[in-house]
């Protein structure tokens, strides 16, 4: 439920790997732009509808952020498996209420956390673990275009919430301190540009740099260890992932890993469908989101009392 651009991916992947039931949408015209893809699905503005349908089994919601907390609560309460876009939640206590919820039902709680279904996010990690850079110093992400200028959630809650999952993902701690700056050129109260900082209890750091407002299209998170570097640049199409080798001694090579070509997204609603036929914890992608919800909230507490 949610027919924008993102929830038309997400029926289109559903449709292919389950029986799609139902499309759901407020706004006519998003549903019957989505009808016309798929053709066997009812169509509704109700949420209830899918709700009140016994044999609906999963839900997926990819509506604005602001109302995710709400639609997944409901959706837990009637009973559903739930995929909902991230982040579920805007404030952790919100977050940690959804995932008891989930537990109590015995329910899957999937937030969309793309990345961490990306083959090239995996190879990285796979990295860090193995030791290969040494000791993590710092982590940075860049991730910056021109535009979809949203209204509705700024770059932090929009784009923000990709690295800041990596980054946790990739440090597997939470931050100590944490401050972001930014400001809202295009649309009152909405920033555009967030610079992120945070520190960790292990002394690394890490830095966000957000924006929509940019010349260049940057997808890319660095990590930089005691012996090696390692980039996962989502912009290049055959080199995901670039080593560079023993930077102290400044001699060594930059190579190139496989990484495997799947789409994360088809990766992912595999994923969240293999929870829901029982395979897997199926509460650890909600308790690995907390921290991730938590920190969004801290750093949105600092973008609004640090002058920008
Ligand atoms: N994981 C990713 O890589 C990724 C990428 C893009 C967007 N997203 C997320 O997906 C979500 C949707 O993004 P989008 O670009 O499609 O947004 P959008 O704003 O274009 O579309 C949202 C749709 O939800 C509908 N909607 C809002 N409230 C509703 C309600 N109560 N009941 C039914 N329909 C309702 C709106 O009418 C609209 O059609 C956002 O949370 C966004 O952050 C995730």
């Amino acid at each position: 439920m949610g027919l924008g651009p993102w929830g038309r991916n997400l029926a289109r992947n559903f449709d292919q790997l389950a029986e799609l039931a139902w499309l759901c949408d407020v706004d006519d015209e998003r549903r019957s732009e989505a009808a016309a893809a798929h053709p066997s699905a009812k169509l509704t503005a109700r949420f209830d509808d899918l709700l009140e349908d016994d044999s609906v089994q999963a839900v997926v919601v990819a509506t604005p952020v602001p109302t995710h907390h709400e639609l997944a609560r409901r959706a837990l309460e009637a009973g559903k498996h739930l995929f909902v876009e991230k982040p579920p939640a805007m404030r952790g206590a919100e977050m940690e209420e959804l995932c008891e919820l989930a537990e109590e039902r015995g329910r899957v709680l999937m937030p969309g956390h793309l990345l961490l279904y990306h083959p090239g996010v995996q190879k990285l990690k796979e990295i860090v673990d193995s030791g290969e850079l040494g000791d993590v110093l710092y982590v940075y992400g860049n991730r910056q275009n021109l535009g979809t200028f949203r209204t509705n959630e700024n770059a932090l809650w929009s784009l923000g919430v990709h690295d800041l999952s990596v980054v946790l993902h990739l440090l597997g701690e939470e931050p100590s301190e944490v401050r972001a700056h930014g400001n809202a050129f295009l649309n009152r109260g909405v920033e555009d540009v967030v610079f992120c900082y945070l520190r960790f209890p292990s002394g690394k750091m890490a830095h966000l740099h957000l924006s929509w407002l940019d010349p260049h299209k940057i997808r890319r998170i660095t990590v930089v260890g005691d012996d090696r570097m390692a980039v996962f640049d989502d912009m290049e199409r055959e080199r995901k992932i670039t080593v560079y080798d023993n930077w102290r001694t400044r001699t060594g090579d930059v190579y190139s890993p496989n990484v495997d070509t799947t789409e994360p997204l088809r990766l992912e609603c595999r994923h969240f469908l293999s929870l829901v036929a029982g395979e897997g914890d199926p509460h650890k992608a909600a308790r690995d989101a907390l921290p991730v919800v938590r920190v969004l909230d801290q750093l949105q507490a600092s973008l609004e009392t640090v002058p920008a």
